[in-house]
């Protein structure tokens, strides 16, 4: 079965300007008539031969195989000259998956254009988008598809420019992974940061850093740790995964597909190896079940069935669902698949379910189980990335569209706009948002409706806002768990609250409990002794008379921040509801001892405003890292290393050393007592 020429570019035509569809193709269409190309033996390819012959043996199998397989959608992020282009462009070609009458005319096109000579030149094969540019035509983001025996793909390529943020904001809503080129020559620069920025804030987990162009620093193994270093220095601050690295060599195909001989030292896998395996499955969320109705079926007076899409989670005849916002409860009594009944269904199946109950649902409503519900609300938090060149005004007023409901809303409040660039608050005035600026914004809508943080859940999570007038989308928004995430903001959320004064004077208490309040900040890496330290001192504090408590990361964390993890937003966070806390009991006259790794300058800074200059005592429990390492009481520093735990501190998280705390004291020299006796003269 050979695709001609003609019948191949139909497909093209069909598939849009920048796609090219290069699902099922049998080997026999590949073309190779330069003898300047790369050799490449097709029968080599045991998965081309044994798919030629399962086509002519057992089409429906072939198909069946292909149908089920495990998709992968993901996006190249990269400037104009990383060689984002000849990365796919070599991945598709070391893979065999080029038409032959692409190959032929890469081979002219290569003599006249390429920038290798007479060789072939990769990029050349994805260069419709470069074509597309230069003619100044509106850019969208160009989808390429391919597959290969383990793995179909989808790859968007979006351009990298800071203009084009909303192209790339929708290449990356729907992907899983994110690949981010780096030129090795100029290593991690604002584009990267940015760009990560940006998959990270589009909920993307998974992060292969591609350093390309090994071959123009003589395939140095030492610059390219020096790139992973300050590639994972900047981003914890984000919240991905995981993160991959891959020294390539694009233009020449080394550890593309094929593993390169000229860094032997890298013991990696190679970039299409590492795609066709690395796991998504688990990024699924089959927990929360969430089905928003987006059509009811009547047919007949017999027959009431919901139709939509599973957004999240699995549903079973028998379950108990609840519809929002009516809160009207039910049973599921039958579910509908594509092929007719079905016991269950999981997520992001096309289904139709039938209830027990005439209850009340329509179209825009959403279906939950009766112990795991979204928050239903009229107002939420979110960031939005400005998609239009009309600007964004506070107070503008706009279509809300999320999930299958469409509810008229207003942006009530621009709170900031965020710095793409530096990843931090803008100081910008934020009265209004302009063309790919990010902001943080409150949204008031006319009802309420059922919303999930995005983090938690990108289907009920997201949203657009829709130009009430032309109806062209104007912003694309991601709904943020306000309770978490609202630590850069010193001003409540309600305006309509008063602060009142106690009756009880702080020199009363002072009196009463016969000592100051203080808060004694213990600052250090996991393992160093804070809570050893911590726990002595209180003991000793306590037997001279003191009201002291301590306030300990892992205790808190099993409590009052359960909901917290260790990426930077929710350290900070952790670390400014602790300081709320120590402020609080020290209004109520306690010496508060903290045990925190708390590993950012920035934060222990604004701990030290909360508490009060005159209570704050930072103490540096310091010990090496490799001191920590060995002591490693919980063990998780071995998992850390086994790449088990994401953003440990030391180990793929960074901890800024204090630079002038009140007290050092060096676990690794002094005894516990010595340590303690050493903070209370500081204390005295
Ligand atoms: S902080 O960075 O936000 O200040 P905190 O002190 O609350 O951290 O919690 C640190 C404790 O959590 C560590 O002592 C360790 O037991 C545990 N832990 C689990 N995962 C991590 C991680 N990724 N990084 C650091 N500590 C972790």
């Amino acid at each position: 079965m050979v695709i001609s020429k003609s019948a191949s570019r139909f497909r093209n035509n069909l598939c849009g300007m920048w796609n090219v569809e290069l699902f099922h193709i049998p080997p026999s269409t590949f073309y190779f008539p330069q003898k300047n190309y790369p050799k490449k033996n097709i029968m080599d390819n045991t998965y081309h031969v044994q798919e030629k012959e399962l086509i002519e043996s057992d089409i429906t199998t072939y198909l069946h195989r292909h149908e089920t397989k495990d998709l992968l959608r993901f996006l190249t992020c990269g400037s104009v000259d990383d060689g984002k282009s000849t990365l796919i462009g070599r991945l598709l070609y070391d893979s065999h998956m080029i038409y032959e009458d692409q190959l032929e005319k890469i081979a002219k096109d290569s003599k006249v254009y390429g920038t290798t000579g007479e060789d072939f030149d990769p990029a050349l094969l994805t260069d419709g988008l470069k074509a597309e540019r230069e003619q100044g035509i509106t850019i969208d983001v160009a989808y390429r598809y391919f597959s290969t025996d383990k793995r179909k793909f989808i790859i968007a390529d979006c351009p990298g420019h800071e203009q084009y943020t909303r192209n790339m904001v929708t290449g990356a809503s729907t992907c899983n992974l994110a690949v981010i080129l780096i030129d090795a020559r100029y290593g991690v620069i604002t584009q990267t940061k940015r760009h990560s920025f940006i998959c990270s804030l589009l909920g993307i987990k998974h992060v292969v850093v591609a350093v390309n162009k090994m071959d123009l620093v003589e395939w140095s193994k030492e610059r390219y740790e020096e790139i992973c270093a300050d590639y994972n220095n900047f981003v914890s601050r984000l919240n991905f995964a995981d993160i991959h690295f891959i020294p390539i060599c694009a233009l020449k195909g080394d550890n593309v597909v094929d593993v390169s001989k000229n860094m032997p030292w890298f013991d990696g896998s190679t970039f299409l190896h590492h795609i066709e395996r690395v796991n998504i499955s688990s990024d699924r969320n089959l927990v929360d079940m969430r089905f928003p109705v987006q059509y009811v079926i009547r047919p007949n007076l017999d027959f009431r069935g919901f139709s939509g899409t599973l957004a999240s989670g699995v549903m079973r005849v028998g379950d108990e669902v609840m519809s929002l916002p009516s809160n009207q409860k039910s049973r599921i009594k039958a579910v509908y698949g594509a092929d007719g009944e079905i016991d269950e269904a999981c997520t992001p199946m096309a289904i139709t379910v039938t209830l027990e109950d005439e209850i009340d649902v329509s179209r825009g409503n959403m279906l939950v189980p009766l112990k795991n519900v979204p928050k239903v609300g009229n107002e939420f938090e979110a960031m939005v990335v400005w998609m239009h060149e009309d600007l964004a005004k506070q107070g503008g007023s706009y279509l809300v569209k999320q999930t299958t409901s469409m509810v008229p809303g207003v942006l009530s409040n621009i709170r900031y706009k965020v710095d793409v660039n530096t990843m931090r608050k803008s100081d910008e005035p934020a009265d209004q948002l302009g063309l790919n600026e990010i902001a943080r914004v409150h949204v008031t809508l006319h009802r309420q409706i059922a919303f999930d943080p995005y983090d938690k859940n990108r289907d009920t999570g997201a949203f657009i806002l829709v130009d009430r007038m032309t109806n062209a989308t104007v912003g694309a928004g991601m709904i943020i768990d306000r309770v978490t995430s609202d630590a850069s903001s010193s001003s409540p959320v309600s305006k309509n609250i008063v602060k009142s004064d106690s009756l009880v004077t702080a020199e009363e208490r002072e009196r009463l409990l016969g000592h100051k309040p203080k808060t004694i900040w213990l600052t250090g890496l996991s393992g160093s002794g804070k809570s050893t330290i911590a726990k002595a001192l209180e003991r000793k504090l306590v037997d001279m008379g003191r009201a002291a408590y301590i306030l300990d990361g892992d205790n808190v964390r099993h409590g009052l921040n359960r909901d917290l993890g260790f990426s930077m937003e929710d350290r900070t966070e952790n670390i400014r509801r602790i300081a709320e806390v120590a402020r609080l009991m020290n209004e109520a006259g306690l010496i508060v001892i903290t045990a925190f790794i708390s590993p950012y300058r920035k934060d222990r800074a604004e701990a030290k405003e909360v508490v009060g200059d005159d209570k704050f005592m930072e103490v540096h429990v310091n010990a090496d890292l490799k001191t920590c390492e060995q002591r490693d009481p919980k063990g998780l520093y071995k998992k850390a290393r086994a790449g088990e735990i994401q953003q440990f501190t030391g180990i793929s998280a960074p901890y800024e050393t204090p630079v002038t705390p009140s007290v050092t004291v060096a676990t690794d020299e002094c005894s516990v007592e010595q340590c303690v006796d050493q903070i209370i003269a500081a204390l005295k």
